[in-house]
């Protein structure tokens, strides 16, 4: 009987190479028009806007066995990524196996695996389903009180800083996409106001002339604990861009590697400038006025909230995926306590992890279904003893951050263990 894939983004293409290599029967299906994912400009499914440049450089978001070409930039553009996709799927020949423009709207248990409906109103069954759905596509949108008169908007929604022509702007979240979308907003709005709440730390995208994540995942950096490796990057940080509260931001309540950073060389230069102005939290809209949680007003034409996104999986009833607070609460994020039949892929947070961290999480599925009863049972007691415990404070409040350089390691062990 063959899997399914959800999802045709970095973590479902990686699925596919996955399971064809192992031998493993496949298909993959993608609601929107093309593979790519987030990456597919305009998509249903893609919050990417049109100054999107990789945060993470090229190096470490590559797929280990497919770099991106040497002429490209250490940071590509979006449309960069997308191409970069697409040579991939071409190259391992991945796409007779990928439906595009098909959506899975429900998944019903169906001995032994899953039946999946689809948008068409077909169905099939399949023996077991890699959910690779992406976790950035459902907006997280506060509940503010009050009527506003002006423009409310989701980063989701966004996609080019025309709009801001001539408005007074509010963006609200402190995000790689809040950091971005300031410094997009400053060169064209009238005024800029930015509202943040929790602290974070800065890297730049370069340092001392090469991009600031190289190296840092390998070598005897990775292999120190998270939060010495913090205390040293910390140490340098502090010293190259300076502390954020130099600039009015919060000072961060976490370390340098328990949340993803910001990894931004512009936003705090603008700051720096005078071109933006921080605010606290809003507490409540008032017509024309947004009034701030430490009771100051401004009056404001558009905000615009950079507040995250939700991890939902709309087409599977709670229950399977041992959601906790209603995150899935997963060995690796990826194995559910029941042997079910579901894996979840790309269900992950950090800095580091790229599309080869993803790659290693679909390897590992497919080393599963390959492994020999005895390697199943060890894993299945190590599933059970991750699941059966509260989810550690440090998988943050996505509930699926994770260290990169912990993870990987655990990653690769899980897998030499199966085969
Ligand atoms: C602005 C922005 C910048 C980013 N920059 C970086 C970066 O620099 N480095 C980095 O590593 N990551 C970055 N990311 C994170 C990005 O999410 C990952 O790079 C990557 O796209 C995750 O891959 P994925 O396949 O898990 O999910 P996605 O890329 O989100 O793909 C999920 C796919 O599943 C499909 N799908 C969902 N539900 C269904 C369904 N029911 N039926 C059929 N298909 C379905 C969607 O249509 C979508 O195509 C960025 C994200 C954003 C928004
Ligand atoms: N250029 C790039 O490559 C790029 C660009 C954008 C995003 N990304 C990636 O995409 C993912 C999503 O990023 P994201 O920035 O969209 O989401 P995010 O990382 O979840 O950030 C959301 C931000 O909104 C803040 N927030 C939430 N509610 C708020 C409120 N009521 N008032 C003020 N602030 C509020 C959060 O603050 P708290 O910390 O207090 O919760 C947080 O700073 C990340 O992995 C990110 O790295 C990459």
């Amino acid at each position: 009987m063959t899997f399914l894939v959800i999802g045709a983004g970095p973590s479902g293409l990686a699925a596919v190479k996955a399971f064809r290599q192992s031998g493993l029967p496949v298909e993959a299906v993608d609601r929107q028009p093309d593979i790519g994912g987030q990456w597919l400009y305009g998509g249903e499914a893609s919050a990417v806007y049109a100054s999107t440049h990789l945060i993470s450089s090229k190096g470490p978001t590559a797929y280990e066995d497919f770099p991106m070409p040497a002429a490209w930039p250490a940071y590509p553009h979006h449309a960069q990524a997308l191409q970069y996709l697409r040579d991939y799927a071409a190259h391992f020949d991945l796409l007779p196996a990928i439906r595009c423009g098909l959506g899975v709207r429900l998944m019903t248990r169906a001995a032994p695996g899953w039946r999946a409906e689809f948008d068409d109103g077909t169905a099939r069954d399949y023996r077991g389903v890699v959910i690779a759905n992406g976790h950035l596509t459902e907006p997280a949108m506060p509940a503010i009180p009050g009527r506003f008169d002006g423009q409310v908007m989701h980063a989701k929604a966004y996609r080019t800083p025309d709009l801001f022509a001539g408005k007074r702007v509010l963006v609200v979240g402190m995000g790689n996409t809040g950091c971005d979308i300031v410094v997009d907003a400053v060169h064209h709005a009238r005024s800029v106001l930015w509202s943040v709440r929790g602290g974070n730390h800065f890297v730049p995208k370069f340092l001392a002339g090469r991009p600031a994540d190289e190296g840092g995942r390998r070598g005897l950096a990775s292999r120190l604990p998270r939060r010495w490796r913090g205390r040293i990057h910390g140490a340098v940080l502090g010293f190259v861009v300076g502390r954020p509260e130099q600039f009015g931001l919060p000072r961060p309540a976490h370390g340098l590697y328990d949340r993803t950073p910001i990894v931004n060389s512009l936003v705090l230069q603008h700051l720096g400038q005078g071109d933006v102005a921080v605010r606290v939290p809003i507490r409540e809209f008032d017509g024309a006025e947004v009034v701030f949680a430490d009771g100051r007003r401004d009056a404001v034409d558009l905000v615009l909230f950079a507040t995250g996104y939700r991890a939902t999986f709309p087409f599977v009833a709670p229950g399977p995926l041992n959601e906790v607070d209603g995150v899935p609460h997963l060995h690796l994020n990826i194995f559910p306590p029941e042997d079910n039949g579901l894996y979840v892929a790309g269900l992950i947070e950090g800095a580091g992890i790229g599309w080869g961290g993803r790659a290693l999480q679909a390897e590992l599925i497919a080393a599963y279904l390959k492994a020999s009863p005895a390697a199943v049972a060890r894993f299945r007691r190590a599933v059970a003893e991750t699941c059966g415990r509260p989810r550690a404070a440090e998988r943050g409040e996505s509930g699926f951050f994770v260290d990169y350089a912990a993870y990987r390691r655990d990653l690769v062990a899980a897998m030499a263990d199966l085969r």
